[in-house]
Parts: structure tokens; sequence; C-alpha cells
């Protein structure tokens, strides 16, 4: 094994958020993102980024998003993945080389793969490296055969590995669109940063959701049970616990709509009377109807995301729908080499 089952590398995601007092150590990471948090939160236009999603509670949250009826992403890339196995794998080629999973969560989507690709390396790439731990280990039971590795690390801006990732062939899962999650330029940037470190025999599969009607749209992120809502309000226990504000949830409403002019969902918080939210060291104030925007869910179409994989230098080697057309999964190469 490149590392023992569960080890976790790279840049630890809990790191403490500032040195000691009086001295004059520079800022870590985590302290960084959470100033960074803070400015969002106080800007004229107040947003907070999508990661701050998933803490614990968060990440089951989304799990139950995936399983309503209304969320038609998870189980249409699920039944395309099924349909479409034997082509995909053939598309590239994948056997017996490093799997790097891209927001793994409990490994489940990749695991399912493993009988097909039969990676020599598997490596799960995420935020919540303690979530990690515990799923890799378990996997590891069940694969001896694998050498598996966990990376935990905020991969939303750009794509950094460890040296301890294996050099050889390295086939990069991205499911679920969370790809959608990104302006279109970050995507580019963010592919391009996937293509750095795949080496000119490497493969992309990635999921990606697609333009359609907003009666199919809209429900699908604000669904009748409430769970998408309690997904985007619990964002602010998380804050409040990571920066020290005092959002009261009973303050905040979930709004959730479709704009067909940038192809996106998008969701907010909206304060349902005027708040007054309080942080160490500052606050601000909202009026009633005020919004703080969560998340953007960008929607692509097959010509729009192709031309997207071409400018960070990847080539499509076959994409795959679903009969409705709402879904999509594309297997990337190297641009040039493929
Ligand atoms: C993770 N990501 C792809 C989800 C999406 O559909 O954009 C996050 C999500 N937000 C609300 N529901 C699901």
């Amino acid at each position: 094994m490149a590392n023992g089952a569960g080890a976790i590398c790279s840049r630890p995601v809990t790191e403490p958020l500032s040195g000691p007092t009086g001295t004059a150590n520079p800022p870590t990471s985590a302290a960084r993102d959470i100033a960074r948090l803070l400015a969002g939160i106080a800007a004229p236009t107040a947003a907070i980024p999508p990661k701050w999603f998933y803490d614990d509670l968060g990440s089951r949250l989304f799990a139950a998003i995936t399983a309503l009826p209304e969320y038609y992403p998870t189980r249409t890339e699920a039944e395309l993945l099924r349909a479409h196995l034997p082509a995909i794998t053939a598309a590239a080629p994948v056997v017996g080389g490093t799997l790097v999973d891209l927001g793994a969560g409990d490994c489940g989507k990749a695991a399912a793969l493993f009988p097909h690709l039969q990676p020599r390396d598997y490596v799960a790439v995420d935020i919540s490296a303690e979530f990690l731990a515990g799923c890799l280990q378990r996997l590891q039971r069940l694969h001896p055969q694998i050498a598996m590795q966990g990376v935990g690390t905020d991969f939303s801006e750009r794509l950094e590995l460890p040296p301890s990732v294996p050099t050889g062939r390295r086939t990069f899962f991205y499911p679920g669109s969370s790809i959608g999650n990104f302006t279109p330029a970050d995507a580019v940037a963010f592919l391009a940063s996937v293509r750095t470190h795949m080496g000119d025999d490497g493969a992309l599969w990635i999921g990606v959701d697609l333009q359609k009607p907003r009666t199919v749209l809209e429900p699908a992120y604000d669904d009748p049970l409430g769970v998408t809502a309690a997904f985007n309000k619990n964002v602010l226990t998380h804050v409040n616990r990571a920066a020290g504000t005092d959002f009261a949830l009973a303050d905040w409403r979930h709004v959730a709509f479709y704009d067909s002019g940038p192809g996106r969902i998008e969701m907010h918080l909206e304060a349902v009377r005027e708040v007054r939210v309080r942080w160490p060291g500052g606050g601000r104030s909202f009026a009633r109807g005020e919004r703080i925007h969560t998340e953007n869910s960008y929607k692509h179409t097959i010509p729009g995301f192709r031309e997207m994989l071409q400018r960070a230098g990847l080539r499509t080697a076959g994409h795959w729908t679903d009969p409705k057309g709402w879904f999509a999964f594309f297997v990337a190469t190297p641009d040039g080499t493929a």
C-alpha cells in the first residue's frame, strides 16, 4: 500500500485558527478561510461559499437530498453508469491504474466501480478528512488488493495532490455534477488543474447536469419536504460554530430559482425580518428581504461542456446521456494524445 488504509495526507483541514496571542505568526489557511467567509457576509451583496454546507449534518442532509424524488441528478447519473459502463470503460484505458475520486464523500460511488476499473491504487479526495478515514478503513477490509489513501483538502479553487499519489495512469472520477457549483470560468480553471495532474495517459470521468425546463429544475432545489431548505439553512449553524456569528435560523428562509440567462439554479437565504448579525470584532444588518447567496448550480449543454473541456486542454473521448437528455456523463482525455 502506498499509505496505510485511511492514511490522510496533504494539508490537514483542522489547523488551529491563529497563532498564540501576541505572536507574529502568519494566518493559517483556516484563519484565512474564516476571514474570507466573514468578508463575504459583510459584503454589500452577501455570500457564503457552498463548501460551508458540508459539516457533518450538512453532509447527511445532502445524502437525504439525493434520495428525494425531485432531485433527479444522482439517480439519473447512476442509471447512466449502469446502462453504459462497458462503453464508458472502453473510452479510455483505465484498468490497473490509479483511481482519484474527487469529492469522495462515503466513497460509495467509486467503490461500485472497483470490479470494472480494477484500480491498483485508490485515492479518495474530500474536504472532510475525518469522514474519509472511517470510510477508507471499512473499504480497505473489503478490497485488500487495492492500495488506498485519503487526501483531506479543499479543492474548491484548484486541485493539489501530494507526492504520495502514484504517478502512473490516473483516472479522475468527478461524479454528481459538482462541476456545476463552479462558475464556467472557474470550472475551466479547475479542469485545467485536473489536466496538469493527469499525465499524458490519464482520463477524467465526469458527470454533468444539463439544461432543462424550470418545472423540473426548481422542485429539485426546493422540494416540498423542505430537505433542501434545511440543507441551505444549516449553513448558518455551521458558520456560527466556525466563525462565532449569531445567525438565528428562524430569521431566514430558503430561496431557490432557475435563471435561464446564465443557465443556473441560484440558492439564497432571505431575511424574513430586519436582522442584526454579530461576530467577534464585527457585524452587519440585513433589511427584510435582503439575501445571502449560498450556491450556484450551473446546468450545461453538451456542446458547451465539450468546449469547456477543450479550453482546459482536454478532449471528449465519449459522452452518454439518459433518454430524457437530463444528465450527461463525459470521458475526457488529454488533448492531442487520445
Ligand atoms: C453538490 N452539488 C452538485 C449539488 C447541486 O445539485 O448543485 C448541491 C445541491 N444543492 C442543493 N441541492 C443539491
